[in-house]
């Protein structure tokens, strides 16, 4: 099936097109508007991808060498997300789909982040356990049959991703902070600070990074700028360094518990080499399989999008053209189809 893919859920304007277990091209232009502002603007968001998406779709068709009609299907992000960027997205394709007379399918965010480990048609050993981390989502999800999802841990304030951006920021790193924390903390001594790690010891498979975020603050206000401007690599590696104990800490214990059978890491955050390392020296001792995503398909990006529908759709699954895209859509309501019950309209 040759099945268009499109993303906007943020700020990143995404199209890819996948035939069967080929990923035949995929154009991620990410705004660069928001820089100035430190965070996503919702209202700039929108706007942008009106602008641009149109062009991403047909940089997408070209460089599968691919005219519109010789698509399949089609296949857009439903949510969750911000509602005007998914507005976007979303009524493109569900034009493109009702221009071409096209079965279209709308596709949580977060199932596609967790298919963009299986960008080949791939499917997940069960029952698999799925960190997934970005910059608004940090849950452990339970996954024991084919695309039915528990979410088990979630975190109780920021996500992981959000405490990387607000920790780069409180640095003056820029944002967004997660690439600018890595980069600079690659050559910091991990252990020069002992920020704390939440939740030890404690039930559950919760997160939170909110109490680390302020550690690194008072950390700050201590010392003198000097200080600071010396010491940032050791202090990003220390902050990284926290947070990697910490998901890790409650993963592998998450993976006892369940009894999974395939760990799989998905979002944005699932970019970061400190992480990616030391999951994979802890997995391997205990024979456990490890999932990384591509580094392209960490962050957003629609090949995950086409690669989350592409099974649904070949199983008959479709969206009415009826329905509206939902910013608030549960990965869990996501089990059970692609989310209508969870309109709230
Ligand atoms: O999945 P994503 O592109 O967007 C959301 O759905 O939220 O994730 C973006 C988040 C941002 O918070 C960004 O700082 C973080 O992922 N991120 C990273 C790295 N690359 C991106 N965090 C840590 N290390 C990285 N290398
Ligand atoms: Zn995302």
């Amino acid at each position: 099936m040759i099945l268009l893919g499109i993303e906007s859920s943020c700020d990143e304007s995404a199209a890819a097109v996948i035939d069967g277990a080929r990923v035949l091209s995929s154009v991620v232009s990410t705004q660069l508007v928001h820089r100035r502002w430190g965070g996503v603007v919702p209202e700039l968001a929108s706007r942008e991808h009106l602008r641009v998406l149109p062009r991403v779709v047909k940089a997408a068709l070209q460089d599968a060498g691919l005219g519109v009609e010789a698509l399949e299907a089609v296949a857009a992000t439903r949510g969750p997300g911000l509602p005007g960027s998914l507005l976007v997205g979303y009524h493109l394709g569900k034009a493109l789909a009702w221009s071409r007379g096209l079965p279209f399918l709308g596709v949580n965010h977060m199932e596609g982040h967790i298919y963009a480990n299986f960008a080949h048609g791939e499917e997940p050993l069960l029952p698999c356990l799925v960190l997934v981390i970005s910059g608004g989502h940090s849950q452990l999800v339970l996954m024991e049959a084919p695309r039915r999802y528990r979410i088990i841990g979630q975190t109780m304030d920021d996500a992981a991703g959000e405490a990387f951006d607000k920790v780069a920021k409180l640095l003056g790193l820029g944002w967004p902070g997660g690439p600018a924390i890595s980069r600079t903390g690659a050559t910091g001594n991990a252990a020069f600070l002992a920020y704390p790690r939440a939740l030890t010891g404690r039930e559950g498979f919760d997160f939170s990074f909110s109490g680390l975020k302020t550690a690194v603050l008072h950390s700050l206000r201590a010392q003198s700028e000097d200080w600071r401007n010396k010491h940032l690599a050791d202090i990003c590696a220390s902050f990284e360094q926290a947070v990697c104990d910490q998901l890790m800490a409650r993963t592998l214990k998450a993976v006892v518990t369940t009894g999974a059978r395939h760990l799989v890491l998905a979002g944005g955050v699932a970019a970061n080499t400190r992480l990616r390392t030391q999951l994979e020296a802890a997995c391997t001792p205990l024979g456990l399989p490890l999932a990384l995503p591509p580094l392209a398909w960490c962050t957003d990006n629609a090949v995950m999008i086409a690669r989350a529908a592409h099974g649904r759709l070949l199983r008959g699954e479709r969206s009415p053209l009826s329905e509206d895209a939902t910013p608030r859509f549960d990965l869990e309501a996501a089990s059970h189809g692609q989310g209508a019950e969870q309109d709230g309209r």
